[in-house]
């Protein structure tokens, strides 16, 4: 790790200044439109409700839920950091989704409204619909010989077969593990070895950017490396070609169209686990987040219902991928245990021009829009005359997620799509959190642009010192959660130990989330980005060591530090050092181009740096450790800081001098 570990105080480079001083001056805030207010779903009340009595509160929140066996406590949390939410209750995950909706007499409603890339390519799916999918699909995987408790792949583009499938798992009790269909093989087979999947998921390829694009051979590739896994279902999608592996591989239509549309869905322990997403952490292995069945159901449905202030009208979408937590909770297990209409978008936001998301929410009279920061500046860039083609008019709610908004991408969204009058909802939270956690309720709370403002009702987030004191409003600090929330990560998956070392030993007794954050005076919440050596490119979470070691896998590279640079359209772009071996010589003309691919065929093409360097030293402090904060000033053009620590005191000036000399490439 480099020095910027856990342990060490919150580096100003880690935090825009921009922020800071944004912050330092802010005093635009923005009250709930007075219509909203008077009729939200959630009124200030909540908080002092949840603060009266913590857990009572989110007993009543588990009333949204049909448990087919009460539960007969909240929470037992008598072996910390080891939770237990709903203790004895029993339910289906599936059932929750899905046929409760149907039987309550909304099998007719849309649960999506699917869009293809290809313009035209649109599929509405009832809940009566999912229903008969879900059953199918539920008793292919059984016919298939996968159990409860066993763990099934997905590897799948922004398709309904994707949802059929994770819930056709969940309706067996079979956790899940969704890859972004963005990760290349060596990520897949690692996920597929790591929680012991026996059958993946998958489709011939997907639309992106106008063309079809292949999934099924880096399942091909991955699997030379998995020969325990028996079966891939292979949904046709684009209709390309692909390699087959008879025996193994099987078509979805063949095995799950002829199966009944019955199946009796059979309840499972709160408890039971219900997926495992890997995500990013500070050393090169990604970990798994496991999460279980009824308090994640209560966590992403109470959240959706009130962040969100769903009505029985509105039309949500989120706009993120499936593979990702915002995916899972929010397309998929929050939208549909409320039993909403989403909207889901198979594309890029640029095909077959930059105007499609407005298209699409002219369309379908989207009321709710749920993207990232990343989009936002993104859609900035290409001009406010591009949104203001099509009629937003239906939307009421905007929100943010991944990565800080900063005011400029927060007014602006503010401002030219939600037309003045939408509340912007900027929402924190993490893969491991399950659901949001840090955000304004639309009706309650006088936004600012940039802050997440405060914890949900029964949420409690308090920013720390060093010594995990609460800091003062004004000051900075650590952001760490003093209570246990329904939808929290229960474990690593198969590395307790871990689990119990990255959340929980830095603070004692308080969850540490990794981000750093402010108070302003009023004591609302200001997220300040990472304080450990993970990234957030896009609002996706890389880690630094994992692309090092995919760059030092490579046989010209004797070492590689990686920093996350500040990034005007991605928030923080990718930037990688790296010390070729004697033997490469000066590495050859494509050094930098072989270099980024061989990343983005390690990890996928997000991970893909924007910047390589090929440097004689990196700077390293007397114990050997890389000092990271001098890389970033070099990556973002800054005057270098602070040497004093440095082992050699020349290597910087190494650096500048090869830089300068154009071994830097930039494209
Ligand atoms: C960052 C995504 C500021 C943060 C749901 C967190 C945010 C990490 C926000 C989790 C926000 C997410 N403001 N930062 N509204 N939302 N983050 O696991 O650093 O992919 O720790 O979950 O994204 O990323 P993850």
């Amino acid at each position: 790790m480099g020095e910027e570990t856990t342990t060490a105080t919150i580096q100003e480079s880690d935090v825009s200044d921009e922020t800071l001083s944004n912050l330092l001056h802010e005093e635009r805030h923005f009250d709930p439109p007075a219509e909203l207010a008077k009729n939200a779903n959630v009124t200030a009340d909540a908080y002092a409700e949840a603060d009266r009595d913590r857990l009572a509160f989110w007993g009543k929140q588990a009333e949204r839920i049909s448990w087919a066996q009460p539960f007969d406590e909240v929470l037992d949390w008598s072996n910390p950091p080891f939770a237990k939410w709903f203790v004895g209750g029993r339910l289906n995950a599936a059932y929750n989704c899905v046929d409760r909706h149907v039987e309550a007499g909304n099998g007719d409603r849309v649960a999506y409204h699917w869009v293809g890339e290809p313009e035209g390519d649109t599929r509405d799916i009832t809940y009566a619909d999912l229903k008969d999918q879900v059953s199918q699909a539920a008793n292919a995987l059984t016919e298939l010989g996968v159990q409860t408790g066993d763990r099934v792949a997905i590897y799948m583009p922004m398709i309904p077969e994707t949802v059929v499938a994770m819930l056709a798992c969940a309706r067996i009790g079979a956790p899940h593990t969704v890859v972004f269909g963005g990760f290349s093989s060596t990520a897949l087979s690692d996920r597929i070895q790591d929680c012991d999947a026996r059958v993946v998921i998958t489709a011939d390829g997907g639309y992106r950017r106008g063309a079809a694009s292949a999934l099924k051979p880096a399942v091909d590739e991955a699997l030379q490396k998995c020969p325990d896994v028996r079966n891939v279902l292979v949904v046709k999608r684009t209709g390309q070609d692909v390699e087959w592996t008879e025996g193994r591989d099987l078509w979805w239509d063949d095995v799950v169209g002829r199966q009944s549309v019955e199946h009796a869905p059979e309840a499972f322990d709160a408890e039971h686990p219900l997926y495992v997403m890997y995500t990013s952490g500070t050393t090169g292995k990604p970990k798994g987040i496991l999460h279980t069945t009824g308090g994640y159901l209560v966590g992403t449905s109470y959240t959706h219902w009130s962040v969100f202030d769903l009505k029985d009208d509105d039309v949500f979408w989120t706009a993120a991928d499936i593979g990702w937590v915002t995916g899972h909770s929010y397309i998929v297990y929050g939208p549909l245990a409320n039993g909403a209409t989403s909207v889901m978008y198979e594309g890029t936001p640029d095909t077959p021009h930059k105007g499609r998301w407005w298209d699409i929410v002219e369309q379908y009279k989207v009321t709710l829009l749920y993207c990232a920061p990343t989009a936002i500046r993104t859609f900035m860039k290409w001009g406010s005359e591009i949104p203001a083609k099509a009629d937003l008019s239906s939307l009421r709610i905007l929100g943010s997620v991944g990565e800080p908004i900063n005011p400029e991408a927060y007014m602006w969204y503010r401002e030219t799509i939600g037309g003045g009058r939408c509340p912007v909802v900027d929402t924190w939270w993490q893969t491991e959190t399950g659901q949001l956690m840090i955000s304004p309720l639309p009706g309650v709370t006088s936004g600012k642009p940039g802050s997440a403002m405060k914890a949900l009702p029964g949420i409690s987030a308090v920013v720390v010192d060093d010594d995990g004191k609460p800091v003062e409003p004004g000051s900075g600090g650590y952001l760490t959660l003093t209570e246990p929330w329904p939808a929290m990560l229960r474990t690593i998956w198969g590395d307790d130990e871990r689990y119990r070392d990255t959340y929980w030993s830095r603070f004692k007794g308080l969850y540490f989330a990794g981000d750093g954050a402010k108070l302003d005076e009023d004591g609302d919440i200001w997220l300040l980005g990472r304080v450990d050596d993970v990234m957030n490119v896009s609002g996706h979470r890389l880690s630094t060591t994992e692309i090092e070691s995919a760059l030092v896998s490579h046989p010209k590279v004797a070492e590689a530090a990686v920093v996350g640079a500040k990034d005007a359209d991605t928030g923080q772009a990718v930037c990688a050092f790296v010390i070729l071996r004697e033997a490469a010589g000066d590495g050859g003309d494509d050094i930098v181009k072989e270099l980024r691919d061989h990343v983005a065929n390690e990890i996928g093409k997000i991970a893909r740096p924007r910047q390589i360097m090929v440097v004689p030293e990196l700077p390293k402090t007397r114990s050997g450790k890389i000092m990271r904060r001098l890389l970033r000033d070099v990556a973002e053009n800054r005057e270098v800081g602070d040497v004093t620590t440095l082992a050699d005191s020349t290597v910087m000036d190494l650096i500048s001098d090869n830089l300068k000399s154009g071994s830097a490439d930039e494209d």
